[in-house]
C-alpha cells in the first residue's frame, strides 16, 4: 500500500524538485505548497522553469530528484490515479488543424472519459459558440489558446493547472479567462498558474510563489510579500504647472524618490509623510490638481526581490500596458507535444 502524504490539506506539494536538461539545471530544489482552494500564482521571467516543474507536477517529465504529491498522493506510487480531475492547459496549446472546435472538445472528453454534454457550454463559456463547426486550423492564436481554457475545463476538475493562460490573449478575453478562473475558484476548484505577468497575478492569487534561475524565491501570501521589505506607497500628484520645480522642491524637502512627467509628480513616501508633501508644494504657493495614493505593487516586490535580473530575465514588468505577445502564424500538431524527446 502506499503512503498517505501527511498533509492531506494540500491539493500540490513539491519537495525539493530537480530536473536537469543536459547542462541546464532547469528545476534546482523547488518545494511547492499550493492548499486546497488557492488561487496560486507560479511567478518568473522567461526560462525560470516554471513549465518544467509544471510538467513534473503533471507527470509529462521524469523530475530527477525530489517529491509530487497530489491531493494527498504520492505521484511516484500512485501514478495516474493522483492526476484524475486535473485540468490542464499547456503553455502553447495546439491541436489538430483538420478537427473542428467542437470536434476538439470532443476528442477530448473522450480522452479524459467525461460526459460530451458539456463541449457546447463550454465552448460558449469561451466565446467559441460561432466557431463550434469551424476548423482549428482556421483559428488565430488567441482562438485556439481560449479552445484550449475550455478543454482544460472538461469535466469540472477539482485542479486547474494552467501555464501562462493570457499568453496570446488580447485583454478582452484575458478578462474573460480570470473571470473564468474566479468562478472555477468559487465553485471549489484550486487554481494553480504560471505567469511572468505580475499585475495579474497580483489581481487574483491569494498566493504567490516567484521562481528564478529554478529556484524558489519566495512563496507566501501576495499581502506578506508586499509587506516583507516594507515597500512605501508612492502618492501621485498633478500640479498646474512647473512639474520640474516642484519636483526640485520636494527632493530639497528630504524626499529621495521622486520622478516627474510633465506635470504629474511620483513620490515614495511613509504613510505618515503625506501631508508633508502636500505642504510642501502649497507652501510655496504651487496649485495641486489632484492626488492619489498608489500601495505597493507585487511588482515592486518583485524587483525589490530579485533587482536587475527582473527585467534581464524578460518579466514584464510595465503593469500599465500589458504587452501584447507577437502575433504568430498558429502551428498546429499532435495535441499532446512530447518532451521527452528533447530531454537529454
Ligand atoms: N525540453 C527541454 N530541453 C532542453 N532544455 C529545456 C527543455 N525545457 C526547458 N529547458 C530549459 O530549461 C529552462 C527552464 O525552462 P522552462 O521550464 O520552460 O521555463 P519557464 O516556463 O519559466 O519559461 C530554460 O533554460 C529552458 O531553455
Ligand atoms: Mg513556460
Amino acid at each position: 500500500m502506499t503512503e498517505p502524504d501527511s498533509m492531506p490539506e494540500f491539493m500540490i506539494r513539491t519537495v525539493d524538485l530537480h530536473k536537469s536538461f543536459k547542462t541546464v539545471k532547469a528545476v534546482n530544489g523547488v518545494s511547492l505548497n499550493v492548499r486546497k482552494g488557492d488561487i496560486y500564482g507560479f511567478l518568473g521571467p522567461n526560462g525560470a522553469g516554471k513549465t518544467t516543474t509544471i510538467k513534473a507536477i503533471l507527470g509529462l517529465l521524469n523530475q530527477d530528484a525530489g517529491k509530487v504529491y497530489l491531493n494527498g498522493m504520492d505521484t511516484s506510487e500512485v501514478g495516474v490515479e493522483a492526476r484524475v480531475g486535473i485540468g490542464y492547459l499547456p503553455e502553447r496549446a495546439q491541436f489538430y488543424r483538420n478537427l473542428t472546435a467542437y470536434q476538439t472538445m470532443e476528442f477530448f472528453a473522450e480522452l479524459k472519459g467525461v460526459d460530451k454534454g458539456q463541449c457546447d457550454e463550454l465552448l460558449k463559456k469561451v466565446g467559441l459558440e460561432s466557431w463550434r463547426d469551424a476548423k482549428v486550423g482556421t483559428f488565430s492564436k488567441g482562438m485556439v489558446q481560449l479552445l484550449g481554457v475550455a478543454q482544460s475545463l472538461l469535466g469540472d476538475p477539482h485542479l486547474l493547472i494552467l501555464d501562462e493562460p493570457t499568453s496570446g490573449l488580447d485583454p478582452r478575453w484575458a478578462r474573460v479567462l480570470k473571470d473564468i478562473i474566479l468562478e472555477m475558484s468559487a465553485k471549489g476548484t484550486t487554481v494553480f498558474f504560471s505567469s511572468h505577468l505580475l499585475f495579474e497575478v497580483q489581481e487574483l492569487c491569494n498566493k504567490v510563489a516567484i521562481l528564478n534561475r529554478g529556484q524558489l524565491v519566495i512563496e507566501d501570501t501576495v499581502e506578506n510579500i508586499s509587506d516583507g521589505i516594507q515597500l512605501k506607497p508612492h502618492l501621485i500628484l498633478r500640479v498646474a504647472k512647473d512639474g520640474d520645480v516642484v519636483g526640485q522642491l520636494l527632493r530639497a524637502g528630504g524626499f529621495s524618490d521622486v520622478t516627474v512627467a510633465g506635470n504629474q509628480i511620483t513620490v515614495s513616501v511613509e504613510k505618515t509623510e503625506k501631508t508633508k508633501v502636500l505642504h510642501i508644494i502649497e507652501q510655496a504657493g504651487y496649485e495641486i490638481l489632484d492626488f492619489k495614493t498608489e500601495e505597493p505593487s507585487l511588482e515592486d516586490a518583485f524587483l525589490g526581490y530579485i533587482g536587475d535580473e527582473a527585467t534581464a530575465g524578460g518579466i514584464q514588468v510595465d503593469k500599465k500596458k500589458p504587452k501584447m505577445e507577437e502575433p504568430e502564424e498558429p502551428s498546429f500538431a499532435e495535441p499532446v507535444p512530447s518532451d521527452e524527446e528533447v530531454d537529454a
